[in-house]
């Protein structure tokens, strides 16, 4: 019997770890959400065991990183005790060619946008599937509300254009509820011709707590691809 493996899989571990060689010795690292950056921490983890990397402290964007530094040793730290962020790495649900983005397919935006908006340095972690040529193609966008605000800014949000739908847990009866205690909307837009304009007009609907646009965040995007059977990883350019 033969195991294949997933190409997918083997993407995002690749990307990952090409994302955590980058890290540096002393560094505040921000520690993002996803399957793909969970890589990221993992060889992170790796990379203190062998000694390759030494007195990195993490901050991580979700109860999900948290958990995850932990099983893998890496030291946390908060927002409250350092005075800059140098790295951050963190997944993408879509990237489009100036390297803007849409988060929030782990519902952690609010706080990933705080963290990865922090660091001097934010590589995204996407394999390719993520590259689109216009936001909000392929992915409705992430919309964190407040539980008593869902219907008016539902009302706010169809006004703009966009169809809004309340996210449902998995294995779990009704909505899916943030970190912070929130709720989701995903919003599908037509099309999103000016993320920057739409990230701030909905951030002006009261109620909201952030939504998944990342305009002008990301430094360096990493993407991992299969060529000729064998995954690479590659920058954007
Ligand atoms: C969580 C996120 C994730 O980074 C995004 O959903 C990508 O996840 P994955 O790497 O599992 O595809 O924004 O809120």
């Amino acid at each position: 019997m033969t195991t294949e493996i997933d190409p997918v899989k083997l993407m995002k571990q690749q990307v990952g770890k090409a994302a955590a060689d980058r890290v540096q010795s002393g560094s505040i690292v921000g520690l993002g959400t996803g399957s793909t950056t969970a890589y990221a921490i993992q060889f992170l983890g790796d990379r203190l065991k062998s000694g390759s990397l030494t007195d990195i402290k993490g901050i991580p964007t979700s109860f999900q990183a948290s958990v995850l530094a932990k099983q893998y040793g890496i030291p946390l730290t908060t927002l409250d005790d350092v005075d800059a962020i140098d790295i951050a790495i963190d997944g993408a649900d879509e990237v489009d060619p100036q390297k803007n983005l849409i988060k929030g397919g782990g519902a952690a935006h609010t706080r990933e946008k705080i963290v990865d908006g922090l660091a001097t340095e934010f590589i995204v972690v996407v394999d390719s599937s993520k590259l689109v040529d216009r936001l909000g193609s392929t992915f409705p966008l992430p919309i964190e509300v407040l539980p008593i605000a869902i219907t008016p800014v539902s009302k706010a949000i169809a006004q703009l254009g966009g169809k809004p739908e309340l996210r449902m847990g998995v294995k779990k009866d009704g909505p899916v509820i943030t970190d912070q205690g929130n709720m989701i909307l995903d919003a599908t837009f037509e099309q999103i011709s000016n993320p920057a304009e739409l990230e701030k007009t909905l951030n002006n609907i009261p109620g909201i707590l952030d939504n998944g646009l990342f305009v002008g965040l990301a430094n360096v995007v990493l993407i991992g691809e299969i060529k000729d059977g064998e995954p690479i990883v590659r920058e954007m350019e």
